[in-house]
């Protein structure tokens, strides 16, 4: 900082250099990320809930009423008739919420000290750090053939310490929907918390489902389920930061309430204290604007780039990890190993992320991803022949 006020156009000049450094999206080569850029109408209206403050709600009570109204338009997707939750930064948070209502609930009411979570080896890396702040044992369960959970390697892992499973509904590497309608009865009839993360999916599966695709069921239509995640910043097309908890009851959110002596309200079960208002008034806008068609004909769209890109892979001699069941594909060439394939990617321009699990080159067929990029990208990859 210097020590007299800047002229605003050097600023301005100074932070467009630096601008000028990131990618854009709209070049379609931004091959692995799960974000997008958010849409004109939802960037207008966040810019004008700015100074809200849901952490002090009884000050913008107008702005905690939006929030409501998206948690409940979010649990009515997922099948869930009243919903409890926030808007929160991200799937991050919205994890940790989840992790932190489960150790909390456990601790209450079956008094598990030093509890333990079940989550899959493709779960998303959250959860590893929800469980070191919260003091919790990860326990993995495998994965089968086809990269879910292996139901029998889960059961067997299952402990008078454990306090929550998790199962992936749009797995981070490869797009994967875990058997949820299965756990969900284990959890059930073991009296365990079960949370499932569709930060990816959750706005994506519910109106793929509508449209035909056949695609398990992983809401709250399963008993067995205690709370989603699932993030408006995404697939919703919010701006970022945008992250949904989603919970069955109100007691999640109460195992974890603090009181909150000098605010409005004499209580508070976040993890953040002062927090956007913003993000809940641009997800309103966003998800009213496109109401479940629109979502509906985006997640199709998605899906048949997805497709095309497939196809066109399988053409050219490529080896697809699985076949798609979102807008995610991972792929190797036959005869270059992954780290050398991302790096000639990268020379040609394209920004590629590399999946661990299997080791492979992994495209988030995301709204910035035209078709004529699919093409260029097609292009490029018959030439590495
Ligand atoms: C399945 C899943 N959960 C959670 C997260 C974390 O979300 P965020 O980066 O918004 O914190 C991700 C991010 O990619 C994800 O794919």
């Amino acid at each position: 900082m210097q020590d007299k006020p800047v002229d605003k156009d050097d600023i301005l000049k100074e932070l467009s250099e630096l601008h000028e450094l990131d990618y854009n999206y709209s070049d379609g080569r931004i091959l692995g990320s799960m974000c997008t850029e958010a849409h004109p109408f939802a960037k207008e209206v966040y810019c004008k809930f700015l100074d809200t403050n849901l952490g002090d709600p009884g000050l913008f009570k107008g702005t905690k009423r939006i929030e409501d109204e998206v948690i409940q338009s979010i649990g009515e997707i997922l099948s869930l008739d009243v919903a409890y939750g926030n808007i929160v930064t991200g799937g991050t948070e919205a994890n940790l919420m989840a992790i932190r209502a489960a150790r909390n609930h456990a601790r209450k009411y079956k008094g598990i000290v030093d509890g333990e979570i079940i989550i899959p080896e493709s779960a998303h890396f959250s959860f590893k750090k929800a469980a070191d702040m919260l003091n919790l044992k990860i326990v993995e369960a495998e994965l089968d053939e086809n990269y879910k959970i292996d139901v029998d390697s889960l059961k067997k892992v299952i402990s008078d310490k454990t306090v929550a499973i998790v199962a992936i509904a749009g797995t981070t590497e490869l797009g994967l929907i875990d058997p949820i309608e299965e756990i969900s009865k284990i959890a059930f009839d073991n009296n365990i918390y079960f949370h499932v993360d569709a930060a990816f999916g959750g706005f994506s599966i519910p109106f793929l489902k509508q449209r035909g695709y056949d695609l398990p069921t992983f809401d709250f239509s399963l008993p067995g389920v205690c709370s989603v995640t699932v993030d408006p910043h995404k697939m919703g097309l919010a701006p970022i930061p945008a992250g949904g908890i989603i919970f069955r009851k109100e007691e999640y959110l109460e195992v974890m309430a603090v009181d909150s002596p000098y605010l409005t309200v004499k209580t508070q079960s976040t993890i953040v204290g002062t927090r956007l208002g913003a993000s809940s008034a641009a997800t309103y806008a966003i998800m009213n604007y496109f109401g479940k068609e629109g979502y509906a004909d985006l997640a199709q769209d998605l899906m048949k780039n997805t497709q095309y890109l497939y196809d066109g892979l399988l053409e050219i001699g490529y080896d697809v990890i699985c076949k798609p069941e979102l807008n995610i594909l991972a792929f190797n060439h036959p005869d270059i190993e992954t780290n050398e394939f991302a790096e000639k990617l990268e020379k040609l321009g394209w920004k590629v992320s590399v999946a661990k699990c299997p080791v492979s080159i992994r495209v988030v067929l995301m709204n910035h991803i035209k078709k004529t990029h699919i093409k260029e990208l097609l292009e490029d990859l018959k030439d590495l022949f």
